[in-house]
């Protein structure tokens, strides 16, 4: 637990009703910035990604332990009348109470905004969903890539000429579940804030599809340019290309108006091999005059500034196919490192394709945040994980590990007041424990 004096959300008490990845993210974050967060898991199952994607059918998955680190976990039937009276009690104490259970699932255990207000007023209630409430799919059950092709992220990323590759493709960033715990985050954080003032707790609504389209913004914008125009001058379709009534799949464009594409470059060695291919680096000419001749000194391409094609911006917009060729034919003998050390040098946007073994294993980005190594203990021993992205000038967050589940039974029900007796009680009346086990 992040107990350090400062820690932003010391004293906090949540009560964490979420489970797989969107609602775990945003939950995850709360801990870290020092909230004492329950997480509430049915007896005997635990949030589905326990077992999901394990490497040792013994152990909890990466995928859990990634979410997870510093709650505590309470296994608890919130069906039974002992669990209802648990979670009430809960309640009662708690600065905010998130979920993320398929649409209407919370009202039927009993546990939906209204109840929980009318329980503890003070208590945020922090919810998501897949859709929007104004949303004809608001009653679907949702997982990321549902999001994503939903709300135009997967419409618009992948490639746009004609063959197999002409797909929606989601992106490999968590748009639709990390990015909307993120979401809900701000949220419940602003009604923490709201609350200062009011003294009451308020509902914060975040559905999957929101979050995602937030992201899209420039999409939107493209759209609306495209509806005035019919073309966009940015993608690889102009000025040659067809444009149809919507924003085309973008392949590796910048997506401003700046001219960025990535290039293939010779393997480095190592972990930068032909066959994971990522042998790649991303290069941006950027509009004004003293920019893009400095590229061209970099390229060794200074006859670029004297010919009409290439010298204006907008003239490199309807000459980006030969300037694509061209500098993939500069970057082909060159690793991705050489290129970035070498055009950084004369002020060019640059960078390499970076894969999630050479990221990880960069000693660099373990600093505390970017990437942290948790020590879980036992079989599991050290893992490595996302840490807290941002930094803050008094507080460094700690990382601690992830519970087993029902890990925290006894502490948290002895805190509530309940004796040995009575949690052996619910134990077998199947509110902490399968009534299976019973048997
Ligand atoms: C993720 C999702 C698709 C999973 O759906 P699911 O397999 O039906 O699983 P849920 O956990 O939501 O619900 C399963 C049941 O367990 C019950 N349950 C879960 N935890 C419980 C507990 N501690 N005590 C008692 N019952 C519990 C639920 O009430 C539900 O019962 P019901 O089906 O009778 O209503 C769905 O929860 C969803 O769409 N959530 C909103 C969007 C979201 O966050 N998606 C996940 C992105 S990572």
């Amino acid at each position: 637990m992040a107990q350090n004096q400062t820690a932003p959300l010391s004293g906090i008490k949540v009560v964490d009703f979420t489970e797989v990845q969107s609602g775990p993210s945003c939950t995850q974050m709360l801990a870290w910035l020092g909230a004492d967060v329950i997480k509430i898991e049915r007896p005997g199952v635990g949030d589905a990604t326990r077992n999901e994607l394990q490497w040792n059918p013994d152990l909890p998955s990466y995928y859990f332990l990634q979410l997870n680190s510093d709650k505590k976990s309470l296994s608890l039937d919130a069906a039974t009348p002992d669990g209802k009276e648990v979670l009430t009690k809960l309640i009662k104490e708690a600065d905010m109470f998130v979920e993320n259970l398929h649409p209407g699932a919370m009202d039927k255990l009993g546990f939906s905004w209204e109840e929980v207000h009318k329980i503890n007023p003070k208590c945020i209630y922090g919810t998501i969903k897949g859709f929007p409430l104004s949303s004809k799919y608001r009653d679907l059950k949702a997982y990321e890539p549902i999001a994503q092709a939903t709300a135009i992220a997967a419409s618009t990323t992948g490639w746009w000429q004609e063959g197999a590759y002409d797909v929606p493709t989601q992106s490999g960033a968590a748009l639709g579940d990390s990015n909307t715990g993120m979401h809900l985050l701000i949220g419940l954080l602003a009604a923490l804030a709201q609350r200062e003032r009011t003294g009451e707790g308020s509902y914060v609504y975040q559905s999957m599809h929101n979050a995602c389209l937030n992201l899209c913004r420039i999409k939107t914008r493209d759209q609306l340019t495209l509806d005035k125009i019919g073309y966009l001058t940015q993608f690889p379709q102009y000025p040659d290309g067809k444009f149809g009534d919507c924003v085309p799949r973008d392949g590796n464009i910048e997506g401003g108006g700046v001219l960025g594409w990535c290039y293939k470059c010779k393997p480095a060695g190592g972990y930068d091999s032909e066959v994971d291919g990522n042998n790649y680096v991303y290069i941006i000419l950027q509009r004004g005059a003293k920019d893009f001749e400095l590229a061209c000194k970099g390229l060794g391409f200074e006859d670029w500034l004297t010919n009409p094609d290439f010298n204006t911006a907008d003239a490199r917009d309807r000459h980006k196919q030969e300037i694509y060729k061209r500098i993939g034919e500069w970057t082909a003998d060159k690793t991705k490192f050489e290129v970035t050390e070498h055009l950084a040098k004369f002020g060019v946007p640059v960078g390499p394709v970076i894969s999630t073994k050479e990221l990880m294993t960069d000693e660099t980005l373990y600093d505390g945040n970017t990437l942290v190594r948790i020590n879980q203990g036992g079989e599991i021993g050290e893992f490595v994980t996302v840490g807290c992205p941002f930094t803050i000038s008094d507080w460094q967050p700690t990382y601690g590990p992830c519970p087993s589940l029902g890990g925290n039974n006894e502490e948290i029900l002895t805190a509530l007041g309940y004796t040995k007796e009575q949690q052996e009680a619910m134990a077998k009346n199947g509110t902490t424990q399968p009534v299976d086990d019973h048997k």
